[in-house]
């Protein structure tokens, strides 16, 4: 069952909101944190995601600010619904700069969440938005149990069990049983439009911070006896806020080890699963066996069958049914077909193909280039702007010399060509099928079919003698 919210009539009148203005500060990084990797996606990406799926991404708004020309480039599909914070003066201002966007939309609930929790799922915060509009609380968060608390803000509690505040820890000033409190504010928070506006506008910069913290909406409906519903989630990692490189790295080894998990319930073999990274977006079949170190980003696919071995980084690349990669390539953008063998030291660059059976060696560059069915590269080559035809095979050494300094020309070679070691391709120049070109040939004129062409020097053995009279 998907959950997204729209198919229960009770909370269709949900929209989201994400806070992403901030600069993260303890990130010490000029990036703004939500752009922060994770697999080489960014983080606030997993956060739609699951809002994607929850809610929809027509009632998604994102509160920008820091760096907010960034954002608007990683992701041009979501500016229309991008708010400026132009001052970043807080999480509660972030809240207040977006409520008319919000109120205009006609939606009762919203749901904020932080941008720097990238481990969320959509099926929890889904039971925690059902909640908070079945208790018709004003405002409703969620909290989580932690074995060390320090950074987070901490839940207090009155003796009756119900919440007080939440004090953040820059606030605490030495009152140590706060700081011993270990169920913290996770950052993601349900309120009610229709009657927190009057709250909103009473937030104030009466903390270590300066800053207009959304937390202190917990305090103020508290004194005002409005219902305020914290919902404790245990001890559960997923609500992990990122603040610092370290948070962050903890966070990608979470996010790893979950993708690793679904691909081997799914049946692919992996020798060495602490050291394989796969990325959110990438799918590999059962049967794809992976001996790791191995990196695999972006929308690849690896299918039934291929046989990964270590040291590799595929990105947005497609490996077909029976490949092998073989240890210390490199391949970006490309396709590989079926039954073909890449490697070892292979870097296959972007809009680059092998068909079916073809073969790439050690220290073979291909770029941009369509290697056909049963093609050999096996040795010491550069092969960019080309299409080799079926069963072509090249010696070592051959370079497509594809580049004149200003413009890139093509190479084309026909079906069962050979092509001997240490040739130089001069493009544009196109040669034939069936034909044999020489070993250290300077290729600069087309060839045809089932020519034989050879252009070098012809062998000169000389008489020769020299000073000392060596030689005859
Ligand atoms: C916040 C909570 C804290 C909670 C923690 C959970 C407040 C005051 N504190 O602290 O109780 O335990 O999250 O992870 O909210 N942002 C803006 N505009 C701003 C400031 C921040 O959009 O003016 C965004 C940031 O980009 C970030 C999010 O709000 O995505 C949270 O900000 P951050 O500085 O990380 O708050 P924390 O100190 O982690
Ligand atoms: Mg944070």
């Amino acid at each position: 069952m998907s959950a997204r919210l729209q198919e229960d009539g009770a909370v269709q009148d949900v929209s989201a909101l994400i806070l992403a203005a901030g600069k993260g500060t303890r990130m010490k990084s000029d990036r703004p944190k939500v752009l922060q990797s994770l697999l080489e996606m960014p983080m606030l990406w997993y956060v739609y995601q699951v809002m994607d799926e929850l809610i929809g991404p027509e009632r998604i708004w994102t509160v920008v600010g820091y760096q907010q020309e960034l954002l608007r480039t990683a992701f041009p599909d979501r500016i229309d619904r991008f708010i400026l914070q132009s001052d970043q003066l807080g999480t509660g201002h972030a809240v207040q700069c977006s409520l008319q966007a919000l109120v205009q939309q006609g939606r009762r609930w919203c749901l904020v969440v932080n941008g720097d929790v990238p481990l969320i799922k959509a099926r929890e915060l889904r039971r925690f938005v059902l909640e908070t509009i079945r208790r018709q609380a004003l405002v409703g968060f969620l909290s989580l149990e932690l074995d060390d608390p320090a950074g987070y803000g901490r839940v207090l509690r009155q003796e009756d069990g119900c919440v007080r505040m939440i004090v953040e820890e820059k606030d605490i000033e030495g009152q140590a049983f706060i700081r011993d409190v270990k169920e913290v504010n996770s950052g993601i928070y349900c309120l009610d439009l229709d009657r927190v506006q009057p709250y909103l506008d009473r937030l104030g910069t009466t903390n270590a911070q300066q800053e207009y913290y959304i937390t202190q909406l917990v305090d103020l409906c508290v004194q005002d006896e409005k219902p305020v519903l914290a919902v404790n989630s245990g001890h559960e990692a997923r609500y992990l806020g990122v603040n610092t490189p370290g948070e962050l790295a903890s966070c990608e080894e979470m996010m790893r080890g979950r993708i690793i998990r679904q691909f081997q319930d799914k049946g692919v073999i992996m020798h060495n699963p602490d050291q394989v990274r796969i990325g959110p977006q990438v799918d590999i079949e059962a049967g794809v066996e992976i001996t790791g170190p191995v990196e695999v980003y972006g929308r690849s696919q690896i299918l039934s069958g291929a046989k990964l071995d270590s040291h590799l980084w595929i990105q947005d690349s497609r490996i077909g049914a029976r490949a092998w990669i073989r240890n210390f390539s490199h391949l970006e953008g490309v396709i590989v077909g079926d039954q073909c063998q890449v490697g070892p030291f292979t870097r296959l660059r972007p809009a680059s193909e092998l068909r079916t059976g073809a073969k790439t060696g050690n220290f073979v560059e291909i770029k941009k280039a369509v290697l056909d069915t049963g093609c050999k590269v096996n040795h010491l080559s550069y092969i960019g702007d080309a299409y080799l035809g079926p069963e072509v095979n090249v010696g070592a050494g051959t370079i497509t010399c594809n580049y004149d300094g200003k413009n890139k020309h093509r190479t084309s070679v026909g079906k069962q060509t050979f092509i001997g070691s240490n040739t130089a391709l001069v493009a544009p120049v196109s040669i034939g099928a069936k034909c044999v070109i020489g070993a250290g040939s300077v290729v600069t004129k087309d060839v045809p079919d089932e020519k034989l062409a050879v252009s070098r020097a012809r062998q000169k053995n000389l008489d020769w003698k020299n000073k000392r009279g060596r030689g005859s």
